[in-house]
Parts: structure tokens; sequence; C-alpha cells
């Protein structure tokens, strides 16, 4: 058995754990966090996020060997192996600003370990680092006179939230970097043998330290040029009568290129893939490759392009002026079945539309107090409605800016009855029927398709 800590009880570090001690009931688990709110959620029947799936596997597991607790010293002097899972922002000051990842969060954890052990440990980057970050966590581990020898692992998370437990349940792989050395390698077994307890063996790489932790960056980077790549096409589908729909499916359709993540949007979302594509590009920067970094950088710009477009067109087909007007936001989670709202397009919308001195009404179905939070002072300027049919009463457009199933079961016809005409719907992420509503008489624009209006004139 061995006793397994966490660091950090984020959306990584909640989830992963759970299924991990669910999984491994010989171990003992415990998830620690500076945040003592946090832990008492994690404590409590009210989880302090929200994801399919999540409460079972904390039932399940919760009390039994896994456990969530505020007092980090003892925790760490009691473990063998510690997973990292703290935040790694981007920047926001001095060199880097803006690009860089800050390692202040990680870096404290580092010394936190240090000082509170007593044996030797396997130390595991479970957080998305900048590639050789186990080189200076390894060098401020090893630094102690106490005899103590740390073997740092890197072990990327994949999970994308909404489908986080389904995720690690069944991962398409697990991925394990770590030096190659006797103890890196018994460092990298220990932590493969977990993950054995339910993955296919096949299924868990393993790598060089510097390899995994680079691939966790690259596989976010691939992910989000892709969305970056459609979107690009979506603009021009709209100029030239092209369904983008259409295109995504015939060139998704060849098995080289696949047909998932090919769904185009107001704009991809989300705490990690702007962060992780900028650190990359400041990566690049630093390694002297300022070609290779402005190639990444594009896929951020054109995803910036894409939440500023989509309200430039809002406003242009509501005959050049939202002032005043009621619009509903349909929506603030980054993606469906998450309350998480960090880089969330439905803000980056909303705050659009505030500028234009819009009154905007935002409906989401479990993502309105992240969304309130996150807009700071901007929030006292916005409606916050949990009922879509309040929201859209009185308004002159709806836009879709989360693709949340039972957005496309709504009675559009109740709607379209209760809003000010000329009515509008904007589909952000074209989850709805389009022609359907064009028959009930909304003036229908979605991403890269023709728009389907209702003027005669
Ligand atoms: P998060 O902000 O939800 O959680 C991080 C937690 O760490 C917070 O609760 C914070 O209070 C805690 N923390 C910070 N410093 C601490 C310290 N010194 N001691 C104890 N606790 C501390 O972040 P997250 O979304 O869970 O992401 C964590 C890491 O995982 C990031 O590097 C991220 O890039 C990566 N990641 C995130 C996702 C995702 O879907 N959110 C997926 C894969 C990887
Ligand atoms: C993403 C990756 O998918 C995970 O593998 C990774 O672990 C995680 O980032 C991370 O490192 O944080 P996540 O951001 O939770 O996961 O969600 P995704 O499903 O990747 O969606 C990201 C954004 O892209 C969302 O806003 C989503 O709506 C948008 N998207 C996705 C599109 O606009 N079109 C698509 O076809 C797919």
């Amino acid at each position: 058995m061995a006793n397994v800590l966490c660091i950090g009880a984020g959306y990584v570090g909640g989830p992963t754990m759970a299924v991990i001690a669910k999984n491994c009931p010989g171990h003992r688990v415990v998830v620690v966090d500076i945040n003592a709110e946090k832990i008492a959620a994690w404590n409590s029947e009210r989880l302090p996020i929200y994801e399919p799936g999540l409460d079972e596997v904390v039932r399940t597991a919760r009390g039994r060997n896994l456990f969530f607790s505020a007092d980090i010293g003892p925790n760490i002097a009691e473990a063998d192996i510690i997973f990292v899972s703290v935040n790694t922002p981007t920047k926001t000051f001095g060199h880097g600003a803006g690009r860089a990842a800050d390692l202040q969060y990680w870096e404290k954890t580092a010394r936190q370990i240090l000082e509170n052990s007593t044996s030797s440990k396997v130390v595991v980057e479970k957080s998305t680092l900048p590639v050789r970050t186990a080189q200076a966590m390894e060098r401020i581990l090893n630094s102690n006179d106490r005899g103590l020898h740390f073997d740092v692992v890197s072990n990327p998370e994949f999970l994308a939230e909404g489908t986080a437990i389904q995720d690690m349940e069944q991962p398409d792989r697990v991925l394990v970097g770590a030096r190659q050395t006797a103890s890196g390698r018994e460092a990298m077994q220990a932590i493969v043998d977990i993950y054995a307890e339910w993955v296919p063996r096949e299924r868990i790489i393993t790598a060089n330290l510097w390899s995994s932790e680079l691939s966790k960056l690259v596989a976010n980077a691939f992910l989000a040029q892709r969305v970056s790549s459609i979107n690009a096409i979506a603009n021009l589908c709209e100029k030239t009568e092209a369904d983008v729909a259409e295109v995504a499916h015939a060139v998704g359709t060849d098995s080289r290129i696949g047909p998932r993540f090919l769904r185009a949007s107001v704009g991809f979302g989300g705490s990690c893939f702007k962060k992780d594509i900028l650190n990359l590009v400041y990566l690049c920067e630093h390694y002297g490759l300022p070609e290779v970094a402005a190639y990444w950088e594009q896929v951020v710009k054109m995803n910036e392009y894409q939440g500023t477009s989509f309200v430039q067109k809002m406003v242009a087909a509501m005959f050049n002026t939202v002032a005043g007007k009621r619009i509903a936001l349909l929506g603030a989670a980054f993606k469906a079945n998450t309350s998480d709202t960090r880089e969330s397009p439905a803000l980056a919308v909303c705050r659009g539309l505030l500028e234009e001195r819009a009154s905007v009404v935002i409906t989401d179905p479990y993502a309105l107090a992240n969304a309130q939070a996150d807009l700071g002072e901007q929030a006292e300027q916005v409606v916050f409605e949990p009922d879509p049919y309040v929201a859209a009463r009185d308004a002159h457009a709806i836009a879709v800016l989360t693709e949340w199933s039972h957005f496309v079961e709504l009675d559009y016809e109740a709607i379209f009855q209760s809003m000010v005409k000329p009515a509008f719907v904007f589909d952000g992420r074209n989850i709805l029927d389009h022609k359907k509503l064009h028959a009930i008489g909304f003036n229908v624009y979605a991403v890269g398709k023709p728009p389907l209006t209702n003027f005669t004139a």
C-alpha cells in the first residue's frame, strides 16, 4: 500500500484522485489545498465543481481511502508519492508576461514538500508545465542536506472537462515520463503500477521526462489548432455560401484527418488551450525559434478573431446597433457539462455586447455563479437568469454560446412569441435546427453557414 498525496484540489486534482482512489482501494489517497473552503466543499454533499459522474466516484471512495484535507504539512510528511496539481496560469507581470507560465504556485509546493519531508519521495508533475520544469523541481528538492532523495516524474493529465470521469476511467493513453536512471525508472514504475490497476498496460506510455512534459503542451496545441483551422474556414464559408458542417464532414471522413474537433464555433475557451499555446509560443521564442512561435501564436489570434467577429456580425445583422436591446445569451460555461467559465467565449461575447451597450441576460444550468464572479464589476450590468424562457422574454436576439443539449429541446415557437420582432437567433455552436427556426419566423445566423432571414426587402 502506498500513501498517495495530491497538492491542489481543483478541476484536475479532485477528479483524478477520486478515480485513482476508486480504482486502487489498496492505496490511501489524500488531496490537500490551501483553499480551506474548497476542501470543505469536497467533504460535503455539494462538490466544488460540476462534472458528470463525479459525485458517484467520490461517494464510493471518500472516507474509505480518499480524504480531502487542508492540513498540508503532516500529509506531505506521510506521503510516498506526491502528485502536484496546482494552477499554472499565464504570467501577468515581468519578463514573459502574457505568454510564459507563472510558476510561483508550482515552486511554492516544491518548497513546501522539501520543508515537510522526513523521507524520500516520488514527486509527480500533474500540472501542465513548460518543458524542462522537472529539472528546476529536482534542483530545489534535492538541495537538502538531510539525505532525502526525490525523483520527479511527469504524468500530464489529458482529461477534458465535462467528460473527465469517462476520460480517466477509459483513457486513450496515460503518459509517464521519467529520468532514465535506476531510481528514475523505479519511480516511473510506481506510477505505472497505479494506473495499471484499471488501464490496459498497452495504453500506458512511458517516455523521457522532457518528451512527456512537451507532449502535453503539444497535444493541447494540436487540438486547439483544429478548432482554429475549422473556424478559419467557417469565415470563408460565410463569404461563399459553403456550409462549414458539410465541409467538416467531407474533410473529416478522410481517415488521415478524422472527424473530431472540427466543430466550428464562436471559439474555444477553457483554462488551458490559450494558456498552453502561449506557453509553447514563449518556449519557442526562448529557444530562438521565432518562426515556430509565430506559427502557433496564430492559433490563438484566430480564436480571438472568432469571438470579436461574432459580436460584430450580431451588431451588423441587428441594423448596426444593439444599444439598449435585450439580448439573451444561452450558455456561460466554456463548453457543455461543466460549470467552468474560465476563458469562456460566452463571457467574451458578453463583454463585447456590453461595450455596444446592449442589455445582456445570461442563462446557464450550472455556470451562472462562476460567470458572475468572472465578469467582476461588469456583472452589475448583466442579468443572470436560470430560466431560458424568462431570459428570452422581450429580447431582440438570443445567442447560443454553450452547446448544452437542453438548449436544443427548448420550445422555440413559444420563445419566438415572447420576443421583440424581428427576432434573431445567433447560433454560436451550430446546434439548433436552423430551418425549423427560420420557418417559425426567426432570422437565423449560424457559424460558417449562409444566414436564413425572413426579410422581404
Ligand atoms: P484549479 O485552479 O482548478 O486548481 C488548482 C488548485 O491548486 C487550487 O484549488 C489552488 O488553491 C491549489 N493550490 C495552489 N497553490 C497551492 C499550494 N501551494 N498548496 C496547496 N494547494 C495549492 O486548476 P486546474 O484546472 O485543476 O489545473 C491544474 C493544472 O492542471 C494546471 O496546470 C492545468 O493546466 C492542468 N490541467 C487542467 C485541466 C483542466 O481540464 N482543468 C486538464 C489537464 C491539465
Ligand atoms: C482540453 C483537452 O481536450 C484536454 O485533453 C486537456 O486535458 C485539457 O484541455 C486541459 O489541458 O485543460 P477542455 O478544455 O476541458 O479539454 O475541453 P475541450 O473539449 O478540449 O474543449 C475546449 C474548447 O474548444 C471548448 O470551448 C469547446 O467548446 C471548444 N471546441 C472543441 C470547439 O469549439 N470545437 C470543437 O470541435 C471542439
